[in-house]
């Protein structure tokens, strides 16, 4: 699964690393991949570019597989493997500009590790690049973060345009399984409006759990913890595992 939207502050990090921590609190067996050059995952797990050796850059580049980039994030209670990012990765789209299958670079790398794990959560980088294109073609679902903002459908149809695209040339597979409405606060009148208009447009699509703005969500990065480590209790962790309990249940279903 991936969690795309080229607005970047929507929320992508956030719910692929508390989605993340809430399916390996139910036992499943989780993967997050950051392919985000700004490295938001890898920070937020408390890892700083001095503490990586092999990162997702390596992989891209073929100097690495992806079983050599992997980092465990232990939980207490649960754990989950990640896969880190640093800032390198930017100057990725260059270097493969000349690599015949760029696009499958990631796809491939994944298949080498995809038995393992129950879930693999990829975060998408904010903008529109070949390392976008790989999230594309590697998922088989996508996740979309929205925020209920004045401007938040203005974006999609581009990202809509560009999946359609990836989707006809390239992973016929792929889905758009779920619309997230993050950073939602449900005491302006504004976030309603726009919530509606997401629900007419998305209709099935849109999850029933809306992530409303919690500053435990915000805080628990710096930390380097997921929410339920930091703040178990919190407004933030409730809804996340409200969240998670429904893509289980997607999952359950699509596979009847
Ligand atoms: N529900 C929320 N409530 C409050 N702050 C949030 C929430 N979700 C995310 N944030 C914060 O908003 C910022 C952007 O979120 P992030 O997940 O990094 O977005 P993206 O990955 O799409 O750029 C971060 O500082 C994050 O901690
Ligand atoms: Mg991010």
């Amino acid at each position: 699964m991936a969690v795309v939207n080229q607005k970047g502050g929507v929320g992508k990090t956030t719910s692929v690393i508390n989605l993340g921590a809430g399916l390996a609190r139910h036992g499943k067996r989780v993967l997050l991949i950051d392919m985000d050059p700004q490295a938001g995952l890898t920070s937020s797990m408390g890892k700083s570019e001095d503490d990586l050796s092999v990162t997702v850059y390596d992989v891209m580049r073929g100097q690495a597989g992806l079983s050599e980039a992997i980092l465990r994030h232990e939980a207490g209670e649960w754990a989950y493997d990640f896969i880190p990012a640093s800032i390198d990765l930017e100057g990725a789209e260059l270097e493969l500009k000349d690599v015949l299958g760029r696009e499958l670079i990631l796809k491939e790398a994944i298949e080498e590790i995809r038995a393992n794990y129950d879930y693999i959560l990829i975060d998408a980088p904010p903008r529109m690049t070949v390392l976008t294109v790989n999230v594309l073609v590697a998922a088989q679902e996508l996740f979309i973060p929205i925020q209920t903002e004045y401007l938040a459908l203005k974006g999609l149809s581009l990202l809509s345009a560009s999946i359609e695209m990836v989707k006809q040339r390239l992973n016929p597979k792929l889905e758009i399984t779920g619309i997230m409405a993050t950073i939602h606060d449900v005491r302006r009148s504004l976030d309603l409006e726009v919530l509606k208009k997401i629900e007419e447009h998305f209709g099935k699509t849109l999850f029933k759990t809306y992530v409303r703005t919690s500053v435990a969500l915000a805080e628990a990065p710096s930390w380097g913890k997921d929410i339920y480590e930091y703040s178990p209790k919190s407004q933030g962790a409730k809804d996340y595992e409200a969240l998670t309990l429904e893509v289980i249940l997607q999952e359950r279903k699509r596979r009847k």
